[in-house]
């Protein structure tokens, strides 16, 4: 499953949310950076010292055909059980503009053939070259919002705008839904719900000692596993496959006519 995760403008954490979500998945997953902004994991958590092509380089490759096939290359070891791998987002924003976003969205909804799942780091809606493709493709498009007034306005539009109708993009496919960092300032779980109109699949509370650990490295220590934030993105995780799996389970259509024999099912990956 694909999953998006963006923010409106001025609600930062999502990176840091997103990664907490990828350490706490509950099957295999793959992080993928593709804020057009630029990534920021390999800086953070990964404190410089891992190294690989990631998002830029792909993108090269993909140019002479056969993008699912080399994804595997460009992925990065996020958790020693090797369940959560990243795709390391762009390390010059400027290359952003030659990401063919379309072609990735193909490729990331369906890595190993949907056996594991995809949460995409999208940055903020609305600046240039959003991958607009990607949020289009997901089963779940996830809103990460803060809990004050102005960050729960933004999120509100930013909700309005993706349903749209009008000038923005096509409307995602998939389902819409919110997730809260740092609750009660002063707005709750039900009222960010209501105000924007989508169920709120998780909370993460502000934990800036767990937070410092995912978004720039800080020694993560024994009790990180079980901090405040670790803690919440588990269930959030949980809530967050739940809620993709129904969603992609709407999207795809029951099988009623004759379908193609299973083996060729994904069968066709280009080299
Ligand atoms: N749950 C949280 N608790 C405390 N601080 C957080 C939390 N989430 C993010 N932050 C902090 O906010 C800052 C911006 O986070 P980041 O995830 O990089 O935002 P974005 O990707 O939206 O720009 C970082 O310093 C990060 O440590
Ligand atoms: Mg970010």
């Amino acid at each position: 499953m694909l999953i998006a995760l963006c923010s409106a403008k001025g609600a930062p954490g999502v990176t840091t949310s997103g990664l907490a979500l990828a350490l706490s998945w509950p099957r295999g997953v793959v992080l993928a950076e593709l804020d057009p902004a630029g990534g920021d994991v390999l800086a953070g958590y990964g404190r410089a010292q891992l190294t690989v092509g990631g998002l830029a380089e792909l993108e090269l490759v993909a140019r002479r055909g056969g993008l699912a096939g080399q994804l595997d290359a460009h992925l990065v070891q996020l958790d020693t059980a090797g369940r959560a791998r990243l795709l390391p987002g762009l390390a010059d924003p400027a290359t952003a503009r030659h990401v063919d976003w379309e072609r990735l969205a193909t490729a990331l909804a369906s890595v190993e053939d949907g056996a594991v799942d995809v949460v995409a780091d999208c940055g903020r809606l609305r600046v240039e070259h959003f991958p607009a493709a990607v949020v289009r493709r997901a089963a779940a498009v996830v809103m990460v919002t803060g809990s004050t007034l102005r960050a729960v306005r933004a999120a509100a539009q930013a909700v309005t705008e993706l349903r749209n109708e009008g000038n923005g993009p096509a409307p995602p496919a998939g389902g819409l839904a919110a997730l809260v960092v740092g609750p009660g300032e002063p707005y709750g779980e039900r009222e960010i719900g209501e105000a924007l109109g989508v169920p709120v699949v998780g909370v993460l509370p502000r934990d800036a000692r767990a937070a410092a650990v995912l978004s720039d490295g800080a020694p993560a220590g024994r009790l990180f596993s079980q901090s405040a934030l670790l803690r919440a993105a588990r269930s959030a995780a949980a809530r967050l496959v739940g809620f993709a799996a129904a969603q992609e389970a709407r999207l795809t259509p029951p099988p009623t006519t004759p379908a193609a024999p299973a083996a060729t099912v994904g069968g066709g990956r280009g080299r």
